[in-house]
């Protein structure tokens, strides 16, 4: 296969807007990504490289914006049908809500009609890699990664263990957990693409025990990623007080069972003590921003600056279907809408690399994907900056690429993405699996 070589725009980041501001990332509205064998091999100027490359195949996006694909830190894929639930707070939403959808997936039929769904879904709107929770059943397990591994993604998953404070059905206990856990990681964990992940739902559904045991679990395979969920909402927290009296805080109840570590990302982490921002930050764990969700659920108000200046490692993610949309698109929107209601307007520069290279970062993983560095996995995304009437009358009167693209982030969807590409083969548009 001769290498194709992509011609748009391209926005590349050589640092971290949020410590550089938006002079981190380089802007050509002519450039170029050469993709070879499922990664990028080069990148640069349209001029250059087309002259570098003469035998490449050339695919011209025009006034496409081409980005690193799209990475979802924190979903719960099978959520996917039960999206926008109406009327709950975070305890009766699972109650009502998540739990009787993910007894479903006991029938692994389901779990893999819903696998494939919400793949097509989230490739459909320029997401590439998601981190995603399971359920108790192993089977929701496999069917997640097949459908990942018949795609070409990369996607991080693994099954969400409880013991306590579910229903009959779903509850597995300390021994299942590590076993099954420990049997998916064998199988999953670097085949191909895939990533396990060991994963404790939260801590008012695993006893101490489970706790404990997915810890040794983690102590065995310390590059694996463990993920759970850390106050989110009030109610949650004093209920966690409730249950784990000796706890210090929230975070504690993980720390205490060895679940705390540099691999653990945490979701949400919206209502948290000064010492759970301290030992977070010490360890150089990844907190998680689902701010759809956050607003969707009535959760609060996520401390993106305070954490970002504070030094935290910070993912975002839509946390479907807690988070009302698969788009990361609306979810950078969202990001932004969270933080101004707390002083903060953050850049278009911040927005998409939280979306890219922040996500990838949070996952240990940005060296592979989230960036159009050589050498990375050839997972991208096109963007039209002109999808929709409304955007396109706004992005004409834009005087640089950030006015020309925030348009984009605030009002785009689906619509707005023109092409995704994962590891070098074209799934938007075109039939996925
Ligand atoms: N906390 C524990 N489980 C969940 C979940 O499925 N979604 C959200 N948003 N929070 C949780
Ligand atoms: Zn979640």
């Amino acid at each position: 296969m001769p290498p194709t070589l992509h011609l748009g725009q391209t926005l590349v980041f050589d640092t971290s807007p949020f410590a550089a501001g938006p002079a981190a990332a380089r802007h050509l509205s002519r450039g170029a990504v050469l993709v070879e064998d499922g990664r990028i091999a080069a990148l640069g100027t349209a001029q250059d490289l087309s002259a570098a490359h003469p035998g490449a195949r050339v695919v011209d996006h025009g006034d496409g914006l081409i980005l690193p694909g799209f990475v979802d830190a924190h979903v719960h894929y099978p959520q996917t049908a039960m999206i926008a639930s109406w009327g709950k707070r975070l305890i009766d939403w699972l109650n009502t809500y998540t739990f009787p959808e993910e007894m479903r997936f006991g029938d692994p039929a389901h779990a893999t009609n819903i696998a494939g769904r919400y793949l097509d879904l989230v490739l459909a709107e320029g997401t590439t890699t998601v981190c995603s929770y399971c359920t108790i059943h192993p089977g929701s397990v496999d069917a997640l990664f097949e459908a990942a591994e018949a795609r070409g993604m990369r996607v991080l998953a693994g099954k969400t263990c409880m013991d306590r404070n579910a229903p009959e059905g779903l509850r597995d206990d300390a021994r299942t957990a590590y076993d099954d856990s420990k049997a998916l990681l064998a199988r999953w964990h670097g085949r191909g693409r895939a990533s396990y992940v060991i994963t404790p739902r939260f801590s008012p559904t695993s006893t101490p025990e489970q706790l404990d045991a997915l810890g040794a679990l983690w102590a065995e395979h310390p590059d694996c990623l463990m993920q759970t969920h850390l106050s989110e909402q009030v109610d949650e927290v004093a209920w966690v007080r409730s249950l784990f009296p000796e706890a210090r805080d929230y975070l504690d109840t993980y720390e205490a069972f060895g679940l705390l570590g540099p691999n653990g990302l945490y979701g949400h982490a919206i209502h948290l003590e000064p010492r759970e921002r301290d030992r977070l930050r010490e360890v150089g764990a990844a907190v998680v921003h689902c701010p759809t969700s956050n607003s969707f659920i009535g959760s609060g108000l996520f401390d993106m600056d305070g954490l970002m200046r504070d030094g935290h490692r910070v993912g975002l993610a839509t946390d479907t279907g807690g988070g009302s949309s698969f788009s990361m698109l609306h979810t950078m929107a969202a990001a932004y809408e969270v933080a101004q209601l707390r002083g903060r307007a953050l850049h278009p520069a911040e927005l998409i690399w939280l979306a890219t290279e922040g996500a990838a970062r949070a996952l240990r993983l940005e060296d592979r994907i989230g960036t159009l560095a050589p050498g990375s996995e050839a997972d991208l995304v096109v963007l039209d900056l002109a999808s929709t009437p409304a955007i396109a009358q706004r992005a004409a009167r834009a005087e640089d690429i950030w006015e020309a693209l925030f348009p984009t982030i605030m009002m785009g969807d689906d619509r707005a993405v023109s092409a995704v590409y994962v590891a070098g083969r074209q799934m938007v548009p075109g039939s996925a699996a």
